[in-house]
C-alpha cells in the first residue's frame, strides 16, 4: 500500500490524473470517470487525483471540486494541485503562489489541498521565498504538504536544504516524467534524491502519452491531441517494449496498460504511476494494476527490453 513517505497521506497504488477533465473529457464523462476510479480504489487507501492550476485554466480543477460537491466526497479524496507557470513573470515568488493557492481552493470547493506542488522550478525566484511562501500555507492548514514538480536533482537537492536551513515545510515528494519509455533522466539522476532524502516520486505520462496502451502500431490513425508525441516512441525500442508488455500480459491475462503501470509502480522510490483514460471504457483498462502481481522475471523483461 503505497504511503507518501513523511506523511500520513496512505494512497491508492494509481494516482488519477486530471488533465482530461473539460479537455478531453466533458464534465459529465469526468464524472463518471471520477466514479468509477473511487469505486475501484480499496477502502484502505485513499483515492488520489491530479490536477493543477493550468489544466483547462482552472477547468480540471473546478470539474473536480464540482464532483467532489455533488458526491460529498471531499474527505475520502486525496487532492493533488499545482502552482503553474502560466504567463507569469516570477511563478513562484510569494504573491504569485499565495494567489495561485486561493484561486485553486475556490474551484476545487475545498478548505486545503493536500498535495501543493510547484509545477515548474523557477528560477527568478530566490528558493528561500518559495518556500517560505508555501510554509505559510501549510502553517495556515490550507495546504497539508509540498511537492516539487519538473525539478532538476540539483535543484531539489538545493531546495530541500534551503528548506532545512530555514526550518520551514519541505517538498515530501517529486513529480517527474518517467515511464517505460522515459527511463534514463530519472534514472541517473532523480532517483538518488528521491532514495538518499526519502522523498515520494509520482510520475507522469506513465503511459507514455497512450503509447503504452499498444494502439499506436503502423497505419493506425489515432484521434488525439497526445498522437504526435505518443508516435515519436514508435521504433525498434517502441517494438520491443510493446512485445514484452504483450507477453507479460498475455501471462496474466491483462491488459499492456495495467502492466506497464504495474512496473512502474515497483519501480524504487515510485510512490504511485499518474496515468489518465479520457473515458470509463480506458479507464477500466488502468484499473487492474492495482491486483497485478509480476514475477522478477517478468519484471526483468519489461526493464531489459526497455533498456
Ligand atoms: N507535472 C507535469 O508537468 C505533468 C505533465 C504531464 C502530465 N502530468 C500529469 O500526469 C497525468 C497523466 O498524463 P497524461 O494523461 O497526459 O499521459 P498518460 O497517462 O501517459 O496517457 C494517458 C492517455 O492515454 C490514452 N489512454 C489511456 N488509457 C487508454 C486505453 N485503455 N486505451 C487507449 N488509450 C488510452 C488517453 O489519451 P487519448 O485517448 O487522448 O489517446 C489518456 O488520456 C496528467 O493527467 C497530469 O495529471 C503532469
Amino acid at each position: 500500500m503505497p504511503q507518501l513517505p513523511g506523511t500520513d497521506l496512505t494512497v491508492s497504488d494509481l494516482c488519477l490524473g486530471a488533465n482530461v477533465f473539460g479537455w478531453t473529457a466533458d464534465e459529465a464523462t469526468s464524472f463518471a470517470i471520477l466514479d468509477r476510479y473511487v469505486d475501484a480504489t480499496p477502502s484502505t487507501v485513499q483515492p488520489f487525483v491530479d490536477t493543477a492550476e493550468s489544466y483547462g485554466d482552472g477547468e480540471s480543477e473546478r470539474i473536480l471540486g464540482a464532483w467532489m460537491a455533488a458526491r460529498g466526497q471531499r474527505d475520502r479524496m486525496v487532492v493533488a494541485t499545482k502552482a503553474s507557470r502560466g504567463e507569469k513573470a516570477h511563478p513562484l515568488a510569494a504573491g504569485e503562489i499565495r494567489a495561485a493557492a486561493e484561486r485553486s481552493l475556490r474551484n476545487l470547493q475545498t478548505d486545503r489541498i493536500d498535495v501543493y506542488y510547484a509545477h515548474h522550478d523557477d528560477e527568478t525566484t530566490p528558493l528561500e521565498e518559495t518556500l517560505t511562501a508555501f510554509d505559510e500555507l501549510v502553517r495556515a492548514g490550507k495546504v497539508r504538504y509540498v511537492a516539487a514538480s519538473n525539478y532538476s536533482a540539483k535543484r531539489l537537492t538545493e531546495a530541500l536544504d534551503t528548506s532545512e536551513r530555514a526550518g520551514v515545510a519541505r517538498y515530501a515528494a517529486v513529480q517527474t516524467h518517467y515511464n517505460l519509455m522515459e527511463r534514463a533522466a530519472f534514472e541517473s539522476g532523480l532517483r538518488d534524491v528521491a532514495a538518499d532524502r526519502g522523498l515520494g516520486v509520482l510520475p507522469y505520462f506513465a503511459l507514455a502519452k497512450g503509447f503504452l496502451t499498444g494502439k499506436y502500431r503502423p497505419g493506425e490513425q489515432i484521434d488525439s491531441p497526445r498522437a504526435k508525441g505518443a508516435s515519436a516512441y514508435a521504433g525498434e525500442r517502441g517494438d520491443r517494449v510493446l512485445a514484452a508488455l504483450a507477453t507479460v500480459a498475455g501471462a496474466h491475462q491483462a491488459t499492456l496498460p495495467a502492466v506497464a503501470l504495474r512496473w512502474l509502480a515497483d519501480q524504487s522510490t515510485v510512490t504511485a504511476p499518474i496515468a489518465s483514460g479520457r473515458s470509463v471504457e480506458q479507464l477500466a483498462e488502468l484499473l487492474p494494476m492495482q491486483d497485478l502481481v509480476l514475477t522478477d522475471d517478468q519484471r526483468q523483461l519489461l526493464t531489459d527490453a526497455s533498456a
